[in-house]
């Protein structure tokens, strides 16, 4: 190795010194020698020294520039090479200043605000004295009883893969090294995590090449693309091979086919968990498996540090990978800088003035405002300002509407939704609120209250929802449906026949029943982040018009999940048309549809589209097509439309979907204002794996679809001659 960095410290170290710099953990341990907290369980099982612990080289958890700053000085006081220490930590979807859930943003459909969220968390991690994050996360998700739907943008492959571009682009700006408001992204889960079986967290996934090629892999491969900085491995099975030891995934398809040069680490314990998952006899042999697959970063375990010195003195691990394992470290903290300035960006004035700033939380709340779905609206909304409300449910004045991975976020500073309704108003003697329930309780009191209050309105607004940690990671469910006690609540508000809006909080797509067929109108705002309250006021009020689309279906009921728009063809499909005919591929319960789909949502205003041309029914791999279709604005009030293009191809060389998203554009469009939208298309977005794993198109007829949804589309045909 030429490496000046080689030269200048991996040749000077020990065995020992080189394994240290692969341990990554979390910040207890560096406040306080000797003590130890819950965090720190595993190293506490394993009797690791402090002392050990000043050696390691990247540290997890640390928010705030002067316990940063500490840290690292302590630190460097120490390390005889002077190897500044990494600071990394999960700033999923905002560090102070919080955004909407990641889910909540795959609905917004808007990748510049997407990027500038990115943007600004790391502005405000940076300066706090973070240099890593570990986002984007961009598992594929296709079961919402998983809870770790909530972190990624949705179920669509193509999507997806434009979010992670932005969300890196968006962290890392284009020159971190001197940059030092950027931090470096941490994309995962690699891969497939969001496949668990039953949506049970940390569960077996198995799924064929064609399968994790085509549909799972590709938004990992487009943070790669965009330059992501590091990588992490997940805690599920990939072909009977546990990720974190899984040498196909990560030295073939990662570092070869992808050129990926950058820092992979392991998930949390996910070295160790080997030997649980039973793929590793014990610790040691995980350690072995996880450095020959290529991990460089063990997290929070001490599978490598026990054991890496120990292995390459057996002539098991030879010393080279230890040495490329510490010099991918050492480089991307060069990349950042740290070597000249290990403090990096943290500033404890700076952070005062910048971290929860105005202009920050305007971002967040323009982004709350654009991922809102408006999932029905039978004449309620928006409300009229001099209509008197009564606003009920336990989130009616919750703080709770950050949602998992805000550990940064404070839910005493979110804006609530009664407070911005009253602010929203004109009149806040106009709102009158009850809790009516709590998440999953309910009580005689607060049903009477309930009704006494919504005995004097006009309108009722139902604030209903899951609480933060029935998604997020371990926090699977079975049922996805509202508490009884909020279903409860509903009903009982229903009977009073008033109006009734319901304003949803939740990580997932429900189970929607007992909501949708109750409510006159049903506005999903996720968990909508810290400026969410005042963002859903101006929504009801009609100051904004609801804009967002889902990126993931709502199924009509948990038997269909996995449910989602883009499956395969069967050999025996259902027909449109009511059929007796047993022998097809329904459900004799439920319909095969999901209640809401895949690119779904509603506007107070509405939109027609006409004219669908196509430049040529022919497209040649030299000639790309041109499609133009017009879209007006038929109602009352300016919105933004997302038209959405699909293709179908009708016979594939491998069954194809039913159809694929290739294509989107939003534009606003004045009350009786119309817009001709173009889109392009040309031979390589039809490609696909083939049967041999190659990408190619085929030659053929295809159906292309236009339209507000994944279901309500115009068609036109045309056929790739080659
Ligand atoms: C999660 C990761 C996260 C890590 C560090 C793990 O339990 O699966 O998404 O980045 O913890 O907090």
């Amino acid at each position: 190795m030429t490496n000046h960095l080689y030269n200048k410290y991996v040749k000077n170290m020990t065995l020992e010194e080189k394994t240290a710099q692969l341990l990554q953990l979390a910040a207890p341990f560096f406040d306080k020698p000797g003590e130890h907290s819950e965090i720190t369980g595993p190293m506490e099982e394993l009797g690791i020294q402090y002392e050990t612990l000043r050696s390691a080289g990247s540290v997890l958890g640390v928010a705030g520039a002067e316990k940063m700053m500490a840290v690292q000085k302590a630190h460097l006081e120490n390390d005889r090479h002077g190897i500044p220490l990494l600071f990394m930590a999960d700033i999923v979807h905002g560090f102070k200043t919080i955004f909407p859930i990641p889910l909540a943003i795959g609905s917004s459909w808007n990748l510049e605000l997407a990027g500038q969220s990115a943007e600004v968390a790391a502005r405000e991690a940076a300066v706090s004295g973070l240099h890593v994050t570990f986002a984007p996360m961009v598992d594929l998700v296709r079961d919402p009883r998983w809870g770790r739907v909530m972190e990624s943008t949705g179920e669509d492959t193509y999507l997806n893969g434009l979010f992670a571009e932005a969300f890196v682009h968006g962290f890392q700006g284009d020159d971190l090294r001197n940059d030092l408001t950027r931090v470096a992204a941490c994309v995962k889960h690699f891969a497939a995590y969001g496949l668990a079986e039953g949506g049970r967290d940390y569960n077996t996934v198995d799924l064929s090449e064609r399968q994790l090629r085509e549909y799972y892999l590709p938004a990992y491969k487009a943070a790669v693309d965009a330059g992501v900085k590091m990588v992490m491995t997940s805690f599920n099975i990939v072909d009977g091979i546990p990720a974190t030891g899984n040498r196909k995934l990560l030295r073939e398809i990662l570092r070869k086919e992808w050129g990926f040069d950058g820092v992979i680490i392991s998930d949390w314990a996910s070295i160790k968990e080997m030997v649980a998952h039973g793929a590793a006899e014990d610790d040691k042999e995980a350690a072995l498996q996880a450095i020959q697959a290529g991990v460089d970063i063990d997290m929070m375990t001490t599978s490598y540090i026990n054991h890496l010195p120990e292995l390459v003195q057996e002539g098991l691990v030879d010393e080279k990978l230890i040495d490329e394992a510490v010099l991918r470290i050492l480089e991307l903290k060069e990349s950042l800088g740290l070597f000249e300035n290990p403090m990096r960006g943290a500033d404890p004035a700076a952070e005062k003035e910048i971290v929860f700033c105005g202009e920050h939380r305007q971002v967040a709340r323009k982004l709350a405002e654009k991922s809102s779905v408006l999932l029905k609206n039978e004449g309620v909304l928006p409300l009229e300002p001099g209509q008197r409300v009564s606003l009920i449910g336990p989130f009616a004045n919750s703080g709770d509407i950050l949602g998992w991975w805000s550990w940064t976020g404070s839910k005493e500073t979110a804006v609530k939704l009664g407070d911005a309704m009253k602010a929203a108003s004109g009149n806040p003697s106009h709102i009158v609120i009850a809790e009516g329930s709590g998440i999953d309780s309910i009580s005689e009191d607060q049903l009477n209250e309930a009704r006494k209050t919504a005995a004097k309105a006009d309108v009722i607004v139902l604030a209903v929802g899951e609480s933060s940690d029935m998604s997020g990671e371990g926090g699977s469910r079975s049922n996805i449906k509202l508490p009884e006690a909020q279903l409860e609540l509903i009903r009982s508000m229903k009977e009073l026949g008033k109006p009734l809006a319901v304003v949803l909080f939740n990580g997932r797509p429900l189970d929607l029943h007992g909501v949708y067929d109750q409510a006159d109108a049903v506005l999903e705002a996720w968990f909508p982040g810290s400026e969410g309250g005042a963002a859903l006021a101006d929504i009801l009020y009609g100051k904004v018009n609801p804009s967002g689309r889902l990126s993931m279906s709502f199924p009509y009921s948990v038997g269909q999940i996995p449910v989602y728009y883009n499956s395969f063809r069967t050999g025996r499909p259902k027909p449109e048309q009511e059929t007796e005919n047993r022998y097809i591929s329904k459900y004799i319960d439920i319909p095969n549809e999901p209640l809401l789909p895949f690119g779904f949502g509603l506007s107070y205003t509405t939109f027609e589209y006409e004219d669908l041309t196509l430049s040529s029914e022919v497209l040649t791999a030299d000639t790309p097509l041109e499609v133009k279709i017009t879209v007006k604005n038929t109602g009352l009030r300016a919105g933004t439309e997302t038209v959405q293009l699909y293709v179908c191809d009708i016979a594939g060389q491998v069954v194809r979907p039913v159809k694929e998203l290739k294509g989107f554009r939003q534009i606003e469009l004045d009350p009786g204002e119309s817009s001709e939208v173009v889109f392009r298309i040309d031979e390589t977005l039809l490609r696909y794996h083939h049967s041999d794993m190659t990408i190619r198109s085929d030659r053929g007829e295809f159906i292309l679809y236009v339209g507000a949804s994944s279901r309500d589309v115009r068609e036109a045909r045309f056929t790739l001659v080659k």
